[in-house]
């Protein structure tokens, strides 16, 4: 494992991105992430993983200053279709103030795209997944259920609108969210993506050790999630997560399979989850909503109980 007395943020509580000291003033903020496509519209695709990259940036408080594209495209398929995906990333990128300055692809049988991204943000002032505190608010940013619409869609039965909200979700960057909480001060942060709502929890739960309660009732969902979820339409991904958190979970007896299911939902380019002293949530919520962030859902609290663990209500 790396370790140097400038590297701020490494691997070791599994962090959104990693962080290194240039001087007193400046940090750099490094990250990269891509994936396969979540929709078949190649600009929405590329926008989205964009939005989906640079999250990690805004996870841990940054600004992101330059990106590469990472790509792997079909040499079969049309060069216009990766034209799109690149347009799409980059208008994503110009919306979020960061230059797309290079990137390499290769030849690959399923198209891939994500962005590497430089971020900076002062020294000290990073949010990591390590720093949440017993008593502490937590607050989610965007709704949950992307990965139940998205296979939804594969499968041919997520209705049209139901898809456009979910991709209009996963496309807004977590740049106001992240602004919002860098004006107030919060103990940490981290974005909610592939492991799900309870696996990222878990992963600030562990590295903070601290204990964690979300209750069910408070968790923002997308629309139609509900619909998909009673037809059984679940990806391997959510099963796995859930595998993955279950021995680290404390069920509520009363909730249903697909109220678990969807707690662990694999997420593409999800809100940030803020956790945050008591006395500044007000706070937080009020430069949320002026940094026009629809969503500022308070689902739990943070407690020095049970460290490592979650507890789920009802
Ligand atoms: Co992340
Ligand atoms: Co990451
Ligand atoms: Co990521």
């Amino acid at each position: 494992m790396a370790s140097h007395p400038d590297l701020l943020v490494g691997t070791e509580a599994g962090d959104d991105a990693a962080v290194y000291r240039l001087d007193e003033k400046t940090a750099i903020i490094v990250t990269v992430d891509f994936f396969t496509p979540i929709t078949d519209d190649p600009y929405e695709f590329g926008s989205v993983a964009a939005a989906n990259s640079l999250s990690d940036v805004y996870a841990m408080g940054g600004k992101p200053l330059v990106a590469l594209n990472v790509v792997g495209f079909p040499a079969k398929l049309a060069v216009e279709m990766l034209g799109d995906v690149l347009k799409g990333g980059y208008d994503k990128a110009t919306e979020a103030g960061c230059l797309i300055v290079g990137g390499h692809t290769v030849d690959d049988e399923e198209p891939k795209y994500g962005l590497s991204v430089v971020g900076i943000v002062e020294p000290g002032k990073e949010v990591t997944n390590a720093n949440a505190q017993p008593g502490d608010v937590l607050v989610l940013t965007k709704p949950i259920g992307t990965g139940i619409i998205t296979t939804g869609c594969k499968a041919g039965i997520t209705p049209d609108a139901v898809l456009k909200t979910a991709v209009a979700t996963m496309a807004e960057l977590n740049k106001g969210a992240s602004e919002a909480m860098m004006r107030v001060g919060v103990n940490s942060c981290t974005d909610i993506t592939g492991f799900g709502l309870l696996g990222h929890l878990r992963g600030m739960a562990r590295g903070s050790n601290v204990g964690a309660t979300i209750r069910v009732s408070d968790v923002p969902v997308l629309p139609g999630v509900w619909d998909l979820l009673e037809k059984g339409t679940v990806p391997r991904g959510t099963f796995r997560n859930m595998s993955s958190v279950d021995a680290d979970v404390d069920w509520d007896d009363s909730l249903t399979d697909e109220q678990r299911l969807l707690m662990c939902d694999a997420q593409t380019s999800g809100g940030l989850l803020i956790s945050v002293t008591k006395d500044r949530l007000d706070q937080l919520l009020a430069e949320l909503e002026s940094s026009g962030v629809r969503t500022r859902a308070v689902v739990g609290e943070i407690t020095a109980d049970n460290p490592g663990r979650i507890t789920v209500a009802p």
